[in-house]
């Protein structure tokens, strides 16, 4: 597995696996098999609700706590809950995460980027990030952080580079996660007819070289399946290398257009919103 380095010298494997949508018995499955073959990072939230299922399945693989960089996110229902810190690692079943994220700008977001902080003094946190605060929101926060955030998460593809976002980034030393990386299932995106070509240059599926892209722009991916077969082909993607030349073509696709348009009534209602979390 290949590592970057954040900027608090953490390693953080550059492919992982998503869980949003799978149902808790799905996310425990694609947990615990991506976990056998060899995957080391693994995102949730509080608001996948499948938490307590993703700590079982990292149990049943038996693979070490400490192999595994754990990313998970508070809702902004959270933000203000003094406890939402240990009662998300209780559903997880650790004592620390890897990477804990705010996942909106809604709600009283800056007391969540202090819990985060306070959970990253007390190594309940190994590093923190932001998700979704591009434009005014990142700017807000920069002038109010007292620990700058390790990671990102935001929509990223090749119709959408968010190229804007990537110069505030530069300047701290902010790693992009990409979510939505292969476009959410779209199929437009994965069937350009330029990842069909490469794809067959390298022996790999559009899908491999859409994510092989994602590592080579520096982002870190974490695409999402309950495929056991797209599961292990979405990690086989480090032993080719797409060419300058080739980049560039891909590059020519940029829309700058995301797929997911949120508006300020979504952020009062995500504010609003409270997650049935799992029982057991
Ligand atoms: N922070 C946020 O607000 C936010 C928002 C969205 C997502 N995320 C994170 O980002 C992760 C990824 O995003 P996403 O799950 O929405 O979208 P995605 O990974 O771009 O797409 C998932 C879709 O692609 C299919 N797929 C996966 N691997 C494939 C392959 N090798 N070939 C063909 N199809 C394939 C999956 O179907 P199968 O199951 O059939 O493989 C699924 O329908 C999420 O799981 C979550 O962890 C975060």
């Amino acid at each position: 597995m290949e590592n970057i380095k954040l900027n608090n010298n953490l390693e953080c494997p550059v492919v992982g696996i998503g869980t949003f949508m799978l149902s808790p018995a799905d996310a425990e499955n694609s947990v615990r098999e991506a976990l056998k073959m060899g995957y080391r990072l693994i995102d949730t939230a509080n608001a996948y609700v499948n938490e307590r299922a993703v700590g079982r399945g990292m149990k049943e693989s038996g693979v070490a706590r400490e192999e595994i960089f754990l990313s998970t996110k508070l809702w902004p229902s959270e933000y203000e809950n003094p406890n939402s810190v240990e009662e998300t690692l209780e559903r997880l079943g650790v004592d620390y995460v890897d990477l804990l994220y705010i996942h909106q700008p809604a709600g009283n977001w800056l007391a969540g980027y202090r819990q985060l902080e306070k959970a990253y003094k007390e190594g309940k946190a190994k590093s923190i990030g932001i998700s979704n605060f591009e434009g005014k929101y990142i700017a807000e926060l920069e002038t109010k952080w007292e620990i700058a955030p390790q990671f990102i998460q935001v929509e990223a593809h090749p119709y959408f580079t968010q190229k804007e976002l990537r110069k505030t980034l530069d300047k701290y030393g902010i790693q992009l996660m990409s979510w939505y990386p292969l476009g959410h299932g779209d199929k437009s995106l994965i069937n350009e007819p330029i990842f069909a070509e490469l794809g067959k240059k390298y022996g790999k599926t559009p899908a491999q070289v859409i994510l092989r892209w994602h590592t080579q722009m520096g982002f870190v991916v974490i695409p999402c399946s309950k495929n056991v077969d797209h599961i292990r082909d979405n990690l086989n993607i480090l032993n080719f290398t797409l060419t300058d030349e080739e980049m560039a073509k891909i590059a020519g696709l940029d829309k700058n257009e995301r797929y997911y348009h949120r508006t300020d009534a979504q952020l009062d209602q995500f504010a609003a919103w409270k997650p049935s979390f799992e029982k057991e």
